[in-house]
């Protein structure tokens, strides 16, 4: 891409959490002119985009993937792009996608009637998994140890309006002491990986249902190396990936991978600079 003179970034939010400041920071410091474009107060056009590379950050998934398209259509380059956010974003498209490229992921069941929903969950062995294949922080992941809890499960998401909370994606419950590993891929490399370990009172690991976060040691390396090759399936910029290790074995498995991470956790157990690392690789973009 040719040396512009203006570089600006388009910082496209609609919360602004902690990461969307520390972005600004790090891309003042770069002196790339970050915009803020907050999508719940601005109409987007399809024909326009106030500058070069947008930096996509809304928290509801769907603000984001459809944010990117259209400042696509306006001629940004968007960071991550609309693709990866919607592949990234859907459980089902990404596990498909990552074993597609041969990449190990939770084997799952794709259930989109009650009916069939409740036909897994009843002949599975107990605990087994039903998430469904939009959320975040934990929401609607539950842990279903018996008939009463599947039947009730599926009940209360037949109640809710949204269609995908009414598809369910059935896993195997993979044992790992309630721990899961989040690795950090920014442009092809790995800054690192964390261990989020679940409180006390849940089994989900996740920061925002209260999940501590601690450096992980070994086995780094190996890591990194699939959290590489699974940002590249989804053709992310940057992405988190979320991996199970099970208790006892040598292998990994992938869970998820996020295409609008939050990062203020492994920041703070890490002292690796996300925010910087991400607005260095997005001003390479601009050589
Ligand atoms: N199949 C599974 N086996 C064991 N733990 C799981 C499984 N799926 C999810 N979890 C736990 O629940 C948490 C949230 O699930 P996840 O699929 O990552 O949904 P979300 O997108 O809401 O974070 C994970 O971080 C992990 O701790
Ligand atoms: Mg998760």
């Amino acid at each position: 891409m040719e040396m512009t003179g203006s570089r600006e970034v388009v910082l496209v939010v609609d919360v602004v959490r902690p990461e969307e400041k520390m972005l600004w920071h790090s891309l003042s410091a770069l002196n790339l002119k970050p915009k803020i474009l907050n999508v719940n107060q601005v109409p987007l056009k399809m024909t326009e985009c106030p500058g070069e590379i947008a930096l996509i950050r809304p928290v509801s998934m769907f603000k984001a993937v459809y944010a990117a398209a259209a400042l696509e259509a306006g001629g940004c380059r968007c960071i991550n792009s609309s693709f990866s956010i919607l592949y990234a974003g859907d459980k089902i498209l990404s596990l498909t996608t990552l074993m597609r490229h041969g990449l190990p992921v939770v084997e799952s069941v794709i259930a989109m009637h009650p009916q069939a929903a409740l036909q897994v969950l009843l002949s599975q062995k107990k605990p087994v998994i039903d998430k469904p294949p939009i959320g975040s922080w934990g929401r609607m992941v539950s842990l279903v140890k018996d008939s009463e809890t599947a039947k009730m499960v599926v009940e209360h998401r037949e109640a809710i309006p949204a269609s995908q909370a009414r598809i369910h994606i059935i896993q195997e419950y993979i044992d790992t002491g309630r721990e899961d590993i989040r690795c950090f891929v920014v442009a092809g490399e790995c800054l690192g990986c964390v261990k989020r370990i679940a409180s006390d009172i849940e089994w989900r690991a996740n920061v925002a249902l209260g999940g501590r976060v601690e450096p992980l040691g070994e086995g780094v390396e190996e890591l990194c190396e699939l959290a590489i090759r699974a940002a590249g399936a989804l053709k992310a910029f940057y992405a988190a990936v979320d991996i199970l290790k099970p208790k006892g074995a040598s292998t990994v498995l992938i869970n998820e991978i996020n295409g609008v991470p939050e990062f203020k956790a492994f920041q703070k157990a890490t002292g690796i600079d996300v925010a910087r690392a991400l607005a260095e690789k997005v001003f390479e973009e601009f050589r």
